[in-house]
């Protein structure tokens, strides 16, 4: 039986007719590409799962004015676990700015379960990944790109921000959180 994987017998082997099981299995392929990739358009509006495509060009310098502008006027306390860190506590329904830079997301955020916040997300230097854990939502932070993502936390506790894009050698350390409230 001539297949593809045995060695060619004839030298003008690509003349020769193709097996019937292999047009069967490269049409299924096919036909599952087809499918797959209506769905990657289909979910852009039947998925829940979109980001608000809100998005505004910002530089480094402007963004980090923004977080320090945001984390003086609302910090209230140091953090527990890392004192360096300060937590924020914004009021509910207002604008929420998160910074990634070498290592760290600064600074500690503080919510109120049920209320809604415009969160603010960039990177101070290069691309970092923004992944709140354990829901895994992911987003990418670009320095130059001010993202808005509008969340309204449904349950209290401790959520972590990690990393998730290789940075360079502090990667791993790379976490932040956001404490939801009753
Ligand atoms: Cu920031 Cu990895």
């Amino acid at each position: 039986m001539a297949t593809s994987y045995t060695p060619p017998a004839k030298l003008i082997w690509w003349k020769e007719p193709i097996e019937r099981t292999e047009v069967i299995w490269i049409t299924i392929a096919f036909l599952w590409c087809i499918f797959m990739f209506a769905w990657m358009i289909a979910w852009h509006w039947i998925g829940n799962q979109n980001m608000a495509n809100e998005a505004y060009k910002t530089t480094p310098e402007n963004y980090a004015a923004k977080v320090e502008a945001f984390t003086s006027k609302y910090t209230v306390r140091q953090d527990v676990n890392d004192p360096s860190l300060p937590v924020v506590h914004p009021p509910a329904g207002s604008d929420v700015y998160i910074a990634g830079s070498r290592w760290q997301w600064r600074p500690l955020v503080e919510l109120e379960k049920g209320k809604s916040y415009r969160v603010h997300i960039s990177s101070l230097d290069w691309d970092h990944g923004f992944s709140l854990q354990p829901l895994n939502i992911n987003f990418q932070a670009y320095p130059g790109y001010e993202q808005v993502i509008t969340m309204t936390p449904n349950s209290s506790g401790t959520f972590t921000i990690v990393c998730n894009e290789y940075c360079g050698i502090g990667h791993h350390t790379m976490l932040g959180k956001i404490y939801v409230k009753e």
